[in-house]
């Protein structure tokens, strides 16, 4: 059953922000790390070739952001970027007087510096024997009417894990940059749309002189065009109120098992 998206209550951020987010890490050149070339395709489904797009659909909000240059600009597509279809069948839940279905965009945020072209395939990346808390994020793609998105490509990435007795200031987050890719993956929506990842809960890091909330940034590619690029929260984080780019729309709310689901609408 496709679950109506989260209503976008709230303009899209992206051209409003001029403040960072370059963490305490101050590896903001990892964007020059990876070869920028596309990856291997697409794992979870099967999703077929196609071509490889530009990837260059300057949809993201990261323009104004003063020190998201490193990287900020959408390169080269996911691998994947195959062929994604739509393909029919069940629709959102909302609807306009005409009986045809209405989902909203799904609000932009910032790329950050972090962003690393060539995530790998994969959806699990709690695989590093890390201590933290378990999350896992599912949900449907769709377009804005309401369509499940096959063969979409979702890619995440977030800071390395809390520990479930940590607080605030205990042990800083940070982004991998090596060629492990720690806590990046990227995974293709299956026929009817769906995407998950299994990972743990990010930590909190600087940004100057104020943590960010946890986050996990999301990107999502239709056909090899960048469809979208924002952020994920947690609900009842300390840091929400205040951040520069927390969009309560997007702010995930797990079960007690760590399940989160949120929709993306592109
Ligand atoms: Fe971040």
């Amino acid at each position: 059953m496709v679950r109506a998206a989260k209503t976008a209550a709230l303009a899209p951020l992206g051209g409003l922000l001029a403040c960072t987010d370059d963490g305490s890490d101050a590896s903001g050149t990892e964007a020059g790390t990876s070869d920028g070339s596309s990856s291997d395709g697409p794992g979870t489904s099967g999703s077929s070739g196609g071509g490889s797009g530009s990837g260059t659909s300057g949809s993201t909000g990261s323009s104004s952001a003063t020190s998201e240059s490193a990287g900020s600009t959408a390169t080269s597509s996911p691998s994947s970027g195959s062929g994604s279809t739509e393909t029919g069948g069940e629709s959102g839940s909302e609807s306009e007087d005409t009986g045809t279905a209405v989902c909203e965009p799904s609000p932009e945020d910032i790329e950050g510096p972090f962003y690393r072209p060539g995530i790998p395939v994969g959806g699990d990346l709690d695989v590093h024997g890390d201590p933290g808390v378990a999350l896992r994020i599912e949900g449907v793609v769709q377009s804005e009417g309401c369509v499940p998105l096959a063969n979409a490509i979702v890619e995440i990435w977030h800071a390395t894990p809390v520990a479930p007795d940590a607080e605030p200031g205990d042990d800083d987050a940070t982004y991998d940059s090596t060629d492990e890719y720690r806590y990046y993956g990227q995974v293709a929506t299956d026929a009817r749309g769906r995407y998950a990842f299994n990972t743990l809960r990010p930590g909190w890091y600087l940004n100057g002189p104020q943590y960010r909330p946890a986050h996990v940034h999301v990107k999502v590619w239709v056909r090899g065009v960048e469809r979208l690029t924002s952020q994920l929260y947690f609900e009842g984080d300390p840091f929400n109120d205040g951040d520069a780019w927390f969009n309560p729309v997007m702010a995930l709310d797990p079960d007690e098992a760590g399940l989160a689901n949120i929709d993306f609408v592109v």
